[in-house]
């Protein structure tokens, strides 16, 4: 079968295509014929083997995000059919519950292979169907960009209507965020560095925006569009540089849910608003099987639809890398198989 991976050394220079043998599937297992990828942050994380040990060995197959279609079972699987049509879990190993360090620790595309391959063999507790609307691009988006601003937002934190939502940015995670906080009908503002992308933001039905490269003191702006109460829950994909602004515009009780440190991963945040503000920092993982199933439910029911930016062949995984780390995409970007 026709892969690509990552050899000889790490860095974006050392991604190849490569054959491998076709995998069978084993009793409890399933074979995924892969229809689709897409890229998250992460995987250039990844490529730098930013992770340390936890992002595994070489040669190692990218991405952790796609889907596919049941085209053999192993013995005894009875959960998922011949021809379903199912995301593999970014966590293959977290069903439900509680996150604990066994589940966390074996995630797709690093230190398990990942989706850029033409057959994937997954436990067949490992996967979930994805909503009957979607393309199979769009449904690719789904297992770790969507899972974390879903669970964000409905799982630890918990979004009621009229609650004041703060979002950072229009990368794939924000997107999500804005979808499903307008879902649950939030007042959601936005922040983000391109008045273009603002434009599609509002279009796709943010309340408020604001460009935090033209007001670098984005905490008063957006507070005073709270009406100086505050927010109810702010997405931090921001980390070191933003933690402090959010931290001056979270109303007291509110929940931050840490995300990502595209800024930087130091905290240089006064924590005795922390304290006196009573307010709740709160990290997020992607999410489990259980979260994921819960979220598509949800998709199919509102018509969700997941923005895709474009859409590359399997054998251009090195542009589609270099749009991802340019930063002017708007929407997830994917690959065809
Ligand atoms: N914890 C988890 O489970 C999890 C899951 C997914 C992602 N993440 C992390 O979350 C972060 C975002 O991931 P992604 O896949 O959504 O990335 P992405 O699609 O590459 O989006 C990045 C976007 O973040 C915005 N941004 C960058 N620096 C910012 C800043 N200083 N202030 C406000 N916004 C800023 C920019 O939006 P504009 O262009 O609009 O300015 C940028 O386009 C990454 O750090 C990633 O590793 C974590």
């Amino acid at each position: 079968m026709r892969v690509y991976q990552i050899e000889g050394d790490w860095g974006l220079g050392h991604l190849r295509p490569a054959t491998r043998p076709d995998p069978a599937p084993g009793p409890g297992q399933l074979l995924l014929r892969m229809t689709a990828s897409s890229l998250n942050y992460r995987d250039l994380v990844v490529l730098d083997r930013g992770y340390g040990h936890f992002t595994g060995a070489l040669p190692l197959v990218p991405l952790s995000d796609g889907v596919g279609e049941v085209v053999a079972l192993g013995e005894g699987v009875e959960r998922i059919a011949l021809g379903e049509r199912v995301c593999p879990m970014f966590f293959p190993d977290w069903i439900a519950g509680e996150p604990d360090l066994s589940r966390l620790t074996q995630s797709l595309g690093g230190p398990l292979d990942g989706t850029m391959s033409q057959y994937m063999v997954m436990p067949a507790s490992g996967v979930a169907r994805v909503p009957a609307a979607l393309s199979d691009e769009q449904a690719a988006c789904l297992p770790c960009a969507a899972l974390t601003a879903w669970r964000a937002l409905t799982v630890l934190g918990t979004t009621r209507p009229g609650e004041q939502v703060l979002i950072q940015g229009s990368g794939g995670v924000a997107l999500f965020a804005l979808q499903f906080a307008r879902l649950m009908g939030a007042h959601v503002t936005v922040i983000s560095s391109s008045d273009e992308k603002i434009e599609r933001l509002v279009a796709m039905g943010a309340h408020a925006t604001v460009n935090y490269r033209r007001t670098p003191d984005w905490a008063r702006a957006t507070r005073e569009i709270t009406g100086g109460r505050g927010y109810d829950q702010i997405v931090e994909v921001g980390g070191e540089k933003t933690l402090p602004q959010s931290l001056r515009c979270i109303r007291p009780g509110g929940t931050i849910s840490m995300i990502g440190v595209l800024s930087g991963a130091a905290m240089q945040a006064s924590l005795g608003h922390v304290v006196t503000r009573q307010v709740r920092l709160q990290g997020v993982t992607v999410g489990a099987r259980d979260d994921f199933e819960q979220m598509c439910r949800a998709i199919a029911q509102h018509g969700v639809v997941p923005v895709v930016d474009r859409v590359f062949a399997f054998d251009e995984l090195l542009p589609a890398f270099e749009r991802l780390k340019s930063g002017t995409q708007f929407g997830k970007i994917c690959i065809r198989h």
